[in-house]
């Protein structure tokens, strides 16, 4: 099927309703998304000793991502099924987040074969039986590819797929220097939530929203939005200047969370800005550092100072603070802090909105074989002085104000009725905007390319 191009979502483009609302699409994503794909199945913080497992859900199938040795490389994951019968080796029950422990080896609980954390059989009940037919290769585990990235183990159940590093492609290169290994989890979150895996990671996708849903933000800053795609992956940001000609995928201009407010006394406005981001997205998208380094911007700076320079000002005193404290910013070069933006998505189920000493990430699957139900996951990131980061587990939260803060409820009272809107006969198919909703309508696009459905086409 032919399908369209990156420069071809400048123009104006419509998707239909397919992919969030059909069984037969859930299924499909089932057979030639999720098994083609690195998806990252638990920070590697959660693996610090060997024999530390953790299971990871995804459709119909389970994967064990185990510690079998010390470092990156010691990461291992295996699909979580015996081979004798097809038992599940680890019981990975609906309604449980994922199953954790410490193993040094696994032992199926119907008849007893038992595997070592390389995933090696290493005892078989009565194994003459079978009279010399069975070969390690039909009895070990069955392997996934595993890899680690800023801090995250990806696997991947496709032995063919391209390496994690060139799947990520301008990820790598552009959020690499952000160094999200050196960071650990603040909290995480989970909830099953009424609406399609896509229809609620797509609502952290674009915030040219951010004007119609999150209208108390509007006080604060300039919230014009630019988006461009990288291939499989996006990114969007704010346009500090404002500017609608900004089309060109490579030229989004400076933009991230940290940025200046808008109003008479943008010293003032510029905290507002920090200290509201901080506390109404559950203490993410900032830092207590930068929020209080803000605080002083009008004691430290004289009235009328450039926006340019309350940036300069505020990050320099906010990395020293950290540095005082024990925590180390990354050099991340400017022309790389530009064009990281503000957030990104991460083909196909992954968000990351960073900072340079934080991120507040996203993840969505579907729910069993209900398209209308999803994961859905949040949690954040931030770079604590060693020995200080805060122990978590997590945590399933029902999905409100009270337990993920303002702005995630605010998300949350669109989804699923975005869900329930895409199923009325009077709905034409979707209007997304090229500019900025753009990164959208790219994870349409490189969908249509894993299902070989009809891709997002020129309106009119
Ligand atoms: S199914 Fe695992 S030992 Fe029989
Ligand atoms: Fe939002």
């Amino acid at each position: 099927m032919a399908n369209i191009t990156q420069d071809d979502l400048a123009h104006p483009l419509t998707y239909g309703t397919e992919a969030f609302l059909s069984r037969e699409y859930a299924a499909a994503e089932k057979e030639l998304l999720w098994p083609r794909v690195w998806q990252v199945a638990e920070r590697i913080e959660d693996l610090p000793n060997v024999g530390d497992f953790v299971t990871y859900n995804i459709g119909d199938d389970s994967i064990i991502v185990l510690r079998a040795a010390v470092g990156d490389e010691g990461i291992r994951a295996f699909h979580n099924v015996c081979p004798h019968r097809g038992r599940q080796l680890v019981d990975t029950p609906d309604g449980v987040h994922s199953v954790r422990g410490n193993r040094r080896s696994f032992v199926c609980g119907f008849h007893g074969w038992t595997f070592n954390i390389e995933g090696q059989n290493v005892y078989i009940l009565d194994e003459a039986d079978w009279q010399g037919g069975l070969t390690p290769e039909c009895t070990s585990l069955s392997p996934v590819r595993a890899e680690v990235w800023g801090g995250w183990v990806f696997v991947n159940m496709d032995a063919d797929a391209v390496p994690l590093v060139e799947f990520l492609g301008d990820v790598d290169r552009v959020l690499g220097p952000f160094e999200f290994a050196k960071m650990r989890y603040k909290w995480r979150q989970w909830v099953v939530y009424p609406c399609n895996w896509k229809t609620a990671l797509e609502a952290f996708m674009e915030p040219y929203h951010v004007a119609g849903t999150h209208t108390q933000l509007l006080a604060y800053g300039d919230y014009y939005a630019y988006s461009a795609a990288y291939g499989l992956h996006g990114v969007s940001g704010f346009d500090q200047k404002g500017l609608a000609a900004k089309m060109a995928a490579k030229d989004p201009g400076a933009g991230s969370v940290s940025r200046v407010g808008k109003g008479d006394d943008p010293r003032k406005s510029t905290y507002e800005l920090a200290r509201e981001n901080y506390e109404t997205v559950n203490f993410s998208a900032s830092t207590e550092t930068l929020v209080n380094a803000a605080k002083r911007l009008v004691d430290e700076l004289p009235e009328g100072t450039p926006g340019a320079e309350i940036i300069a000002h505020w990050l320099k005193s906010a990395r020293a603070d950290d540095a005082a404290r024990g925590v180390f910013w990354p050099d991340i070069p400017p022309e790389i802090m530009a064009e990281a933006g503000l957030a990104w998505h991460v083909f196909p189920n992954m968000s990351v909105l960073q900072g340079i000493t934080f991120a507040l990430c996203y993840r969505t699957r579907p729910y069993g074989d209900d398209p209308n139900m999803c994961i859905f996951e949040s949690y954040a990131l931030e770079r604590y002085p060693e020995g200080q980061e805060p122990v978590t587990a997590w945590v399933e939260a029902e999905a409100n104000a009270e337990k993920w803060g303002a702005v995630l409820a605010q998300d949350f009272s669109n989804m699923q009725w975005v869900q329930k809107g895409m199923k009325s006969r009077g709905f034409r198919g979707t209007l997304p905007n090229p500019h900025q909703e753009r990164k959208v309508t790219n994870f349409h696009r490189n969908l249509a390319d894993y299902i070989g459905r009809a891709a997002p086409r020129r309106l009119g």
